[in-house]
C-alpha cells in the first residue's frame, strides 16, 4: 500500500477509478472486457493517481442487465474469468497501492439464481418464496398486478408466475427488470445470507463494497400503491415519503452492515441512494450507517455558478454536519457522461441517454472543454471524489449506437424507445492504431466504438502536454501533494458566473459565463485549457495562492 492508501479511512479522501469489467479491458478476445484484461491494465490507473478501484459486478450473471443480475453472489462469470482471476486482480492492485471495492447487488437477485428457483419451485405460502416479494394479484382471479409500482426500466414491477401445476399463480416484485426480482429484507434470512456475502469478498481481501440501489431495499409495509403524480417517475423521485425510495427502514439494515464491515480493518460501504435532499442523505452515513454514499445532487447540478456553488455548499455543511466526508462524482455507467450531458440544452432525466434521433446533439469540442473545467473544479473539492472510466480520456457519450446491436433493459422495455445507458459503456480506446482500439487482441467490441475514438486513445494522449490524460494525471498529483481532498474550501469574492476559492493552499476558479475573466495573480499549477492572462468561457485554473 502506498502512503495516501495506508492511511487509516483513506475513504475519506479518496478518489476512486470506476472500473466497468465489460468495458475496460479484455484479455479474451470475445469483445468483453474481463478480470485479466483489468489487471493488465492496473498500471494505468496507478500512474494515473488515483487511490482506489471499483469494479462493477463481475459475478455469475445471465447478464440481462449487464451484471447487476447476480445468479451466485460469491463467484465469477465466466464472461470475465474465475476466482483465481480475481485474487491475481486484487493482490496486483493492491501490490500497486490501489484499494479493491467490488460492487454488491442487494436489492435483488437474478431470476436465474437458485434461491429465486427454489422459491418458484417451493409454491405460494412456502419459507423460499418468503426470500422474495411474492404477493396474489387483483382483480377477480388474481388477474391484475398486486399494486402499482412501475419498474425503473419502464412497465409494471410486477411479473405473474405459472405455478407448478399449470396455473397462472402469484406475481413477485421487482423494482428493474422481470429477470431482477426483489428481495424482502424484512426476512432476516435474506439479512444472514448477505452477512455471509459481505465476509466472503472482505475475508478475500477487498477494501469496500459499492452498494447498488441502496435506496430499495425497504419497502412499505403493506406495499400501499404509489400516488398517482409519482407513477412513472422511476428512480428519480423527491418525495419525502415514499413506498419503496430512501425509506426510514435502510438505516438498521446500514447498521448491521457497518457491524460487519467493522469486524474488519479500514473497509469502507458506498452507497447507491438517490436520496433527496442531500440533508437527508446525510442520515445514510452517520457515524454507525454507511462511509459514504454518492452524491447524485452534485452530478445532476446545472452548470451555473449559482447552482454548483450552492449544491457544493450544501453538501459540505450535509455531509459535514454528520461527520461524513462528501463526495463527488461527474459520470458512471448509468448517465450520459459529463463531457456531453452538461453540453446539452436542457437536463434529461437520469439513465434516459442520447441517441441518433435525440434533438439535442452536442458540439464533441464544446462539450470536452466544458467537461475538462467540470472536472478540475471537482477534483479541487474536499472529501472523496469517484471518476468513471474513459472520463480520463475526455470520452463523450457515444450517441449513434445502431439499435440492433443496444443491450440496455431500458431500451427494450420502452418500446423501444427510450435510449438508456448504452451510450457511456462503450469498450474503452486504449490504442489508436489497433483492431478496437486496443480494447481486444481481436478487434471485438461488445458495443462498437464510434470512429473517431482514436484521437481518445490512451496511447494518443500519453506524454502529450494539454492532453486530457495528462490534466487527469497533473491534476490528482497536484491534489494528493497538497492534501486538498482533506483541505478546507474558503469562498472568495468573484465576478458573477464564476466561482473562486481556496483550499490547500491553492486558489481555484472557475468561469461559467460567456466572457472572459481578468485571472488572478499567482502562478498557474494547472488548467483545463490555456489561460493567457485571463480565464477563458468554460474554463478551471488553479494557482498558487499567495
Ligand atoms: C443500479 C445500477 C444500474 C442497474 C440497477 C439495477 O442503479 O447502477 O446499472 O441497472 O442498479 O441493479
Amino acid at each position: 500500500m502506498s502512503e495516501s492508501t495506508s492511511a487509516p479511512e483513506w475513504w475519506r479522501t479518496a478518489v476512486i477509478y470506476q472500473v466497468y469489467p465489460r468495458s475496460f479491458a479484455d484479455a479474451s478476445g470475445d469483445g468483453i472486457g474481463d478480470l485479466k484484461g483489468v489487471t493488465a491494465h492496473l498500471d494505468h490507473l496507478a500512474s494515473l493517481g488515483v487511490d482506489a478501484v471499483w469494479l462493477s459486478p463481475f459475478y455469475r450473471s445471465p447478464q440481462n442487465d449487464a451484471g447487476y443480475d447476480v445468479s451466485d453472489y460469491c463467484d465469477v462469470d465466466p464472461l470475465f474469468g474465475t476466482l483465481a482471476d480475481f485474487d491475481e486482480m486484487l493482490t496486483t492492485a493492491h501490490g500497486l497501492g490501489l484499494r479493491v471495492i467490488v460492487d454488491i447487488v442487494p436489492n435483488h437477485s437474478s431470476s436465474e439464481h437458485r434461491w429465486f428457483q427454489d422459491a418458484l419451485a417451493a409454491g405460494p405460502g412456502s419459507e423460499e418464496r418468503g426470500h422474495y416479494i411474492f404477493r396474489e394479484g387483483r382483480g377477480v382471479d388474481g388477474e391484475l398486478p398486486p399494486n402499482n409500482w412501475d419498474s425503473v426500466f419502464g412497465g409494471p414491477a410486477w411479473t405473474r408466475v405459472t405455478e407448478a401445476d399449470g396455473t397462472l399463480g402469484q406475481w413477485y416484485l421487482h423494482l428493474f427488470d422481470t429477470t431482477q426480482p426483489d428481495f424482502d429484507w424484512t426476512n432476516p434470512w435474506v439479512a444472514d445470507r448477505f452477512d455471509e456475502v459481505l465476509r466472503f469478498w472482505m475475508d478475500r481481501g477487498v477494501d469496500g463494497f459499492r452498494i447498488d440501489v441502496a435506496n430499495g431495499l425497504a419497502k412499505e409495509d403493506g406495499l400501499p400503491d404509489l400516488p398517482a403524480e409519482l407513477v412513472g417517475k422511476g428512480g428519480d423521485v423527491i418525495a419525502d415519503v415514499h413506498p419503496y425510495w430512501s425509506r426510514d427502514e435502510s438505516h438498521p439494515i446500514w447498521r448491521r452492515w457497518r457491524k460487519v464491515t467493522d469486524e474488519y480493518d479500514d473497509r469502507a460501504l458506498v452507497g447507491e441512494a438517490w436520496v433527496q435532499p442531500l440533508a437527508r442523505m446525510a442520515h445514510w452515513v452517520r457515524p454507525d450507517e454507511l462511509h459514504q454514499t454518492f452524491n447524485f445532487g452534485y452530478l445532476l447540478t446545472p452548470w451555473t455558478a449559482h447552482d454548483q456553488r450552492a449544491v457544493i455548499d450544501e453538501s459540505l455543511a450535509a455531509f459535514g454536519g454528520v461527520g461524513a466526508p462528501s463526495t463527488w462524482v461527474l459520470s458512471n455507467h448509468d448517465t450520459v457522461r459529463h463531457t456531453t450531458r452538461l453540453a446539452l440544452k436542457e437536463q434529461i432525466p437520469h439513465g434516459t441517454g442520447v441517441g441518433p434521433l435525440s434533438p439535442d446533439r452536442p458540439d464533441e469540442a464544446f462539450g470536452l472543454h466544458r467537461g475538462r473545467a467540470a472536472t478540475l473544479l471537482m477534483l479541487a473539492l474536499p472529501g472523496s471524489a469517484y471518476m468513471y472510466q474513459g472520463e480520463e480520456l475526455g470520452l463523450p457519450e457515444a450517441i449513434d449506437i445502431p439499435d440492433d446491436t443496444r443491450e440496455d433493459p431500458t431500451w427494450f422495455r420502452t418500446g423501444p424507445e427510450v435510449y438508456g445507458r448504452d451510450g457511456c459503456r462503450v469498450p474503452l480506446p486504449w490504442e489508436a492504431s489497433k483492431p478496437a482500439y486496443g480494447f481486444s487482441p481481436t478487434g471485438a467490441s461488445w458495443l462498437p466504438q464510434p470512429p473517431t475514438w482514436a484521437l481518445y486513445a490512451a496511447d494518443a494522449q500519453a506524454g502529450v502536454a494539454g492532453s486530457t490524460l495528462e490534466m487527469y494525471r497533473d491534476a490528482l498529483r497536484l491534489r494528493s501533494e497538497h492534501e486538498l481532498g482533506a483541505g478546507r474550501l474558503e469562498w472568495e469574492l468573484s465576478p458573477a458566473e464564476s466561482l473562486q476559492f481556496v483550499v490547500g493552499g491553492i486558489r481555484v476558479v472557475t468561469n461559467l459565463g460567456d466572457d472572459p475573466l481578468p485571472l488572478p495573480h499567482g502562478e498557474v499549477l494547472i488548467s483545463s485549457a490555456p489561460v493567457d492572462g485571463s480565464l477563458p468561457k468554460d474554463t478551471t485554473a488553479w494557482l498558487r495562492a499567495e
